[in-house]
């Protein structure tokens, strides 16, 4: 099964993306903001742990462009969707398009829960930076959030970020998560102390910004 949005596709990750997924880890801009591990080359177990861990997810996927937006592949300067919900399709192995046209692995997409009777889920995402500023991130989050609301009936969807990493942070709010708590100097990156920030959403906020029947 593949979910689509507007330009994107989620689909489970096969071993044939492990290489794709350790290459992101690896990746200087990506690594320091996705865990506050030393900074530092990860090799064969990690490689086997991620995949691991998206496995383990109760939602975990690969990103990739749909085919028809393979052509802004270089450039991926689109603008964000608008602030509605995109709606989002499953489509069966048939009708997936072929990894060469389209298919471009660009990141993964995950949420994760670790107390079920909380109800409250984590939401996870990295894309390789030739991806970034393109709107993507926005898609794919407000598509994964929408669906944890709908489909998990989850309570909030919760994150943290890193406080220096603004872009992330600036598209969370955008999104309706708000600042729920700051941790600060909790974190030693690149010669300075970093805030852990904790942020959230709400179902009934989520459901005022983007649903029309609220229940
Ligand atoms: C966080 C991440 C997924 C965002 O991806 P992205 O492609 O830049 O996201 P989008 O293009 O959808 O949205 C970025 C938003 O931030 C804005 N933005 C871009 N650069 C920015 C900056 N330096 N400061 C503030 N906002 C910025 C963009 O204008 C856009 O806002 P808009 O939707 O209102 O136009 C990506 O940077 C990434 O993978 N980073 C490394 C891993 C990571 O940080 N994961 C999150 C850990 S909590």
């Amino acid at each position: 099964m593949t979910f689509t949005t507007q330009r994107l596709a989620l689909r489970a990750r096969t071993d044939d993306d492990l290489d794709d997924l350790l290459a992101l880890w690896n990746n200087t801009q990506v690594q320091p903001m996705l865990h506050s591990h030393p900074f530092a080359p990860m090799g064969p177990k990690a490689r086997k742990d991620i995949g691991e861990w998206l496995d383990g997810c109760v939602f975990g996927s690969i990103v990739t462009l749909c085919a028809t937006d393979s052509e802004s592949v270089s450039s991926a300067t689109a603008p964000a969707t608008a602030n509605t919900i995109t709606n989002a399709n499953a489509t069966s192995e048939e009708t997936q398009k072929p990894k060469d046209k389209g298919g471009a692995f660009m990141g993964f997409l995950a949420l994760s829960i670790q107390e079920p009777k909380n109800r409250d889920a984590s939401v996870h995402i990295a894309l390789l930076p030739q991806y970034w500023g393109g709107g993507y991130a926005k898609e794919a989050l407000t598509f994964l959030v929408d669906h944890a609301f709908r489909w998990l009936g989850v309570h909030r969807v919760s994150l943290v970020v890193y406080g220096s990493n603004v872009r992330a942070i600036g598209l969370y709010e955008r999104l309706g998560f708000v600042v729920e708590g700051r941790k600060r100097e909790a974190l030693w990156m690149d010669n300075k102390w970093e805030d852990s920030v904790s942020m959230g959403v709400l179902r009934r906020e989520w459901a005022a910004k983007y649903w029309e029947d609220q229940s």
